[in-house]
């Protein structure tokens, strides 16, 4: 990996308690970085910094709800009072959601895009300006799979993860002359807490967040725009660009089974 392109470099990651953001925060730890950690809950915060103890004052602990506009410009403001430039803005943090989508109440959509859509918007809003000061630093946004590609019964969270899309994208092409880089992460499965939390199992085929933090990393040292993360979400990907016909069959076996999951309740290994 590029040691080079973080080692010294000040770095927030939201979400990194547990798992992606935990892992991406850990490895920009080995690499020589000092990583201000975010989180709401204070309490797995400390735990993640103790886990992070031998890399001293460098692992760095902040609790704020990145859903919370006034939280996420204090959390800036106090790495940027503290530190005095900003290099790396990793939006992890996010939240799943799945179900059948007429179930859905406006809460749990406003839940989802608060937390996973604004989320992003609020600490690019913050961030810009001091980037743009500095004349340099790298947004990384975590989107998903289910950002480029549908999964059918997690409408909310691909509303919300098409959107960082978007964002990410638009906004690197914007930020491309004027010295800031942008990437959009989009894994596919990756062992982590979330799926716990929505009550489903892990899929097999998820790789290890050590993994997803790996391919993560190098692609924002080597400044990629779309970085997909794992086999299955690049196999997907490649079909999406290369293979249009294919990525269309592909998306409608996995639509059935889907259907038969969250509409038949068929057990089927995922
Ligand atoms: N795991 C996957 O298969 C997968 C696949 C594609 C994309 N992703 C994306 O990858 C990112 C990380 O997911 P993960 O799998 O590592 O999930 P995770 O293990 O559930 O971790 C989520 C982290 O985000 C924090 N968080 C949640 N809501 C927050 C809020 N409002 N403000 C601040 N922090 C908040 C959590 O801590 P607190 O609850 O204490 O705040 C925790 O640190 C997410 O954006 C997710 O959508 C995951």
């Amino acid at each position: 990996m590029k040691k080079e392109y973080y080692e010294n470099r000040v770095c927030i990651v939201t979400g990194a308690s547990t798992g992606i953001g935990f892992a991406l925060s850990k490895a920009l730890l080995e690499m020589g970085a000092t990583v201000y950690m975010v989180a709401r809950t204070k309490a797995k915060l400390a735990e993640a910094q103790e886990a992070l103890g031998v890399y001293g004052d460098r692992a760095r602990i902040h609790a704020a709800d990145v859903s919370d506009n006034e939280s996420v410009r204090q959390l800036i403001d106090n790495v940027f009072g503290r530190e005095g430039r900003i290099d790396f803005l990793f939006n992890n943090a996010g939240i799943g959601s799945g179900g059948l989508t007429e179930h859905a109440s406006l809460k749990a959509w406003k839940r989802v895009i608060d937390t996973d859509l604004w989320g992003v918007i609020y600490a690019v809003h913050a961030i810009l300006p001091i980037m743009l000061a500095q004349g340099s630093g790298h947004i990384v946004n975590t989107s998903s799979i289910g950002g480029l590609f549908p999964l059918p019964y997690q409408t909310l969270y691909c509303t919300a993860k098409y959107g960082v899309v978007g964002l990410s994208e638009t906004l690197r092409h914007e930020m491309l002359p004027r010295g800031i880089a942008v990437s959009v992460v989009c894994p596919g499965a990756v062992a982590s807490e979330i799926f716990h939390k929505g009550g489903q199992k892990t899929p097999a085929h998820a790789i290890s967040p050590e993994q997803a933090a790996i391919e993560t990393l190098e692609g924002v040292a080597r400044k990629e725009g779309i970085i997909v993360v794992g086999d299955d979400a690049r196999h997907r990907y490649d079909l999406l660009l290369h293979d249009p016909e294919g990525a269309e069959q592909y998306q409608k076996a996995y639509s059935q089974k889907r259907y038969e999951t969250f509409v038949l309740g068929v057990k089927h290994d995922w």
